[in-house]
């Protein structure tokens, strides 16, 4: 059978890089996809080396509306079918809603939805078609709790939570598989863009980009609806969503996420 071919956004860093070292160690060939074009050129160089599969970057914004059709038909031309699809790309900002820029928030919603609906749209056709592959959205724990203070980060991650679950029932027997992975705390550049520094975050242990990425990794490749990697961010997660009144989740995320 034909290597699968494993397409990456956000492969510039964190836990975007570690899922593709996972996918390089399976031997998939990579398509890397950031902003980041040295971070992106990189990383395809030492995978390639390391695991001899074949790696292409393609440089893209995914704040821009036109980027997931220009991904697609850039793949078309270079005869690159895209097997598994890696929505990982995305960026959260640490703030009250009226505060912070309009115009940065709705990035929030470009990135961390619109691409990755689009993406998923362009590219589970040719999956269902071979009957084979799949999906990881990269979503959070954020979003199973409500987020004041990055509200429009915490309803994005809902928003992935309800879609891939949504689509992970639709596709059951189709041989493509979907899967959102839910971190809690990484380490990454995720804090310093959020401008999480002055927020409790910083006192909260975290897991590393390597740990998070090998377990989604690990329960993508079993077809797992939900990945939620560390006992504590199981916890969260159940407690968050299933046990804590509504009203109390919004008042300590409030002030987890406070700035101070
Ligand atoms: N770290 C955490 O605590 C945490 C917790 C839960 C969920 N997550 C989620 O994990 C995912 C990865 O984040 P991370 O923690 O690894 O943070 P990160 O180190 O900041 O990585 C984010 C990645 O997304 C890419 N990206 C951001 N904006 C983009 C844009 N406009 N166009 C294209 N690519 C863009 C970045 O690449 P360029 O800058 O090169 O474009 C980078 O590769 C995100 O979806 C995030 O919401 C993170």
């Amino acid at each position: 059978m034909k290597a699968e071919t494993v397409l990456v956004t956000g492969a510039s860093s964190g836990i975007g890089l570690e899922l593709a070292k996972c996918f390089a160690a399976d031997r998939s060939n990579l398509v890397l996809v950031a902003r980041n074009t040295d971070a992106l050129e990189k990383l395809a160089e030492e995978l390639r080396r390391e695991h001899a599969i074949e790696t292409h970057v393609l440089t893209a914004d995914l704040a821009r509306p036109e980027s997931p059709q220009i991904i697609f038909d850039e793949l078309q031309v270079r005869k690159i079918s895209v097997d598994v699809l890696v929505n990982n790309a995305g960026f959260g900002l640490h703030g009250g809603f009226a505060e912070l820029p309009l115009k940065r928030q709705l990035e929030i919603i470009h990135v961390n939805i619109a691409a990755l609906v689009e993406l998923t749209g362009l590219f589970l056709p040719g999956m269902i078609r071979c009957q084979r592959g799949g999906i990881l959205n990269v979503g959070s724990v954020a979003g199973f709790l409500p987020g004041p203070n990055m509200a429009v980060y915490y309803a994005s991650k809902a928003f992935v939570l309800s879609f891939s679950e949504a689509l992970h029932e639709e596709l059951l027997g189709s041989g493509v598989s979907v899967t959102n992975l839910c971190p809690g705390p990484t380490e990454s550049n995720f804090s310093q863009v959020a401008r999480s520094h002055r927020t409790r975050e910083t006192r909260v242990e975290k897991m590393s980009a390597a740990a998070v990425a090998q377990i989604g990794h690990a329960d993508f490749r079993r077809n797992r609806c939900l990945s939620v990697p560390g006992i504590k961010n199981k916890i969260l997660t159940v407690v968050g969503s299933k046990i804590l009144p509504r009203a109390a989740a919004r008042k300590l995320v409030k002030r987890y996420n406070k700035l101070t």
